[in-house]
């Protein structure tokens, strides 16, 4: 008996043992290998002798909400309720499996866009609901006469994740128009926007649901500090939701963890006092730029990559080889360790591209570069 039928081990569990197996240089998983913030490292040691330690309120910390609140105004020209429209999560994973299994009932279908994050799927299985997977355009924007013919009566939540892992796209004002005028159409139909990547983005602005009178009521909103601070170990996310639907979510968060680790909830109320997030994106965009010149030479064909800290590598020109033995090629023959992007597909579309993390020393993006322009 089982409730999450097909559903082998995560390819990012499998990708990153094989890559430890092999010492390969690990550009599969989506984590920084760089050290995190010194002032940020200051604060946790100053913390851990106050009186930091028991459970704080089921929503959260006081303080963490107040800054979540300041950081949405300043952003987002968004105002919202601490008490009412804000949940600290334990990161942005737990965050969606709440939401969904506080929403969706049995036999409900979400609309999911391929390629898609792997947790969006388990999550609404386990809720009892019917994944509803649907591609993105060629180039990863998203298809709205495909979204429109997947509603049905049972359509009761979207997905959308922008900026977009494993591609780096993000929409533009046109689609979110486009999305506006779908879900006023329909209603009933929750959006649940996945913005993890927020403050990664490099030519245009990614625009955030925070921003859109017209969607914001029926939105629950995914943030993760993870991301946005390089602390994705300590596991701590937010989410953002209207009062009714919020309503829903607390009942299941506070049977799933109740409340999350107080002291990264004290720790990160202190940093927020000082950090501005502006220079995220410059720290990635100077990367960015880097790992894409230093693989201007080789027989890979890079993607663009608008957000987060992905890029995307088409390697048509080496090999007709499956993206996943490709992939375990790559480790075991020249040990970088990659994430081929058919496994984001429902149906394991092969285009024979790699998801690369650049969200590394210049040093191990120098070395992979190396490799990678060597084959
Ligand atoms: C699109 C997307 N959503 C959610 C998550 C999960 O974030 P967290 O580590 O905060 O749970 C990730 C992590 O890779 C992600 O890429």
């Amino acid at each position: 008996m089982t409730k999450l039928k097909n559903t082998e081990t995560s390819i990012f569990s499998v990708i990153s043992k094989m890559s430890h197996q092999y010492k390969a240089i690990n550009l599969a998983q989506g984590f920084p290998d760089f050290d995190i913030a010194p002032r940020l490292i200051e604060i946790a040691k100053n913390s851990f002798s106050k009186n930091i330690h028991q459970y704080t309120p089921m929503t959260g910390l006081p303080s963490l909400l107040d800054k979540i609140v300041d950081i949405t105004y300043r952003h987002y020209k968004r105002k919202v309720s601490a008490s009412l429209n804000l949940l600290i999560t334990a990161g942005a994973t737990q965050g969606i499996y709440t939401t969904i299994n506080a929403l969706v009932k049995q036999g409900d279908e979400v609309i999911i866009l391929d390629p898609s994050y792997d947790s969006y799927q388990p999550s609404v299985l386990v809720a009892g609901g019917v994944p509803v997977r649907i591609s993105l355009n060629n180039d990863f924007s998203p298809n709205f006469n495909k979204i429109e013919s997947a509603i049905t009566l049972k359509t009761k939540m979207i997905i959308i994740n922008n900026p977009h892992n494993p591609t780096g796209k993000i929409w533009d004002e046109r689609d979110f128009n486009f999305l506006e005028l779908l879900l006023d159409k329909y209603p009933d139909i929750i959006l649940l926007s996945d913005e993890v990547y927020e403050h990664i983005s490099f030519k245009h602005n990614h625009i955030s649901v925070n921003t859109r009178p017209k969607l914001i009521d029926k939105t629950v909103i995914i943030s993760s500090f993870g991301k946005s601070l390089h602390i994705t170990g300590w596991k701590i996310g937010y989410l953002i939701a209207p009062e009714n639907i919020m309503y829903e979510i607390k009942k299941v968060h506070q049977f799933l963890v109740f409340s999350i680790s107080s002291t990264s909830q004290y720790i990160l109320s202190e940093y927020l006092k000082e950090v501005k997030f502006n220079g995220i994106a410059i720290m990635y965009e100077r990367k960015r730029l880097l790992f894409r010149e230093y693989l201007k030479g080789s027989r890979f064909k890079l993607l663009p990559s608008e957000g987060t800290y992905f890029q995307l590598i088409n390697y048509e020109e080496i090999s007709s080889k499956k993206d996943t033995e490709f992939a375990r090629d790559l480790i075991k023959k020249f040990g970088v360790a990659t994430i081929p992007i058919s496994v984001f597909y429902k149906n394991k579309t092969d285009n024979k591209t790699l998801r690369l993390c650049f969200a590394k020393t210049d040093k191990t993006l120098t070395a992979a570069a190396d490799i990678l322009s060597s084959i």
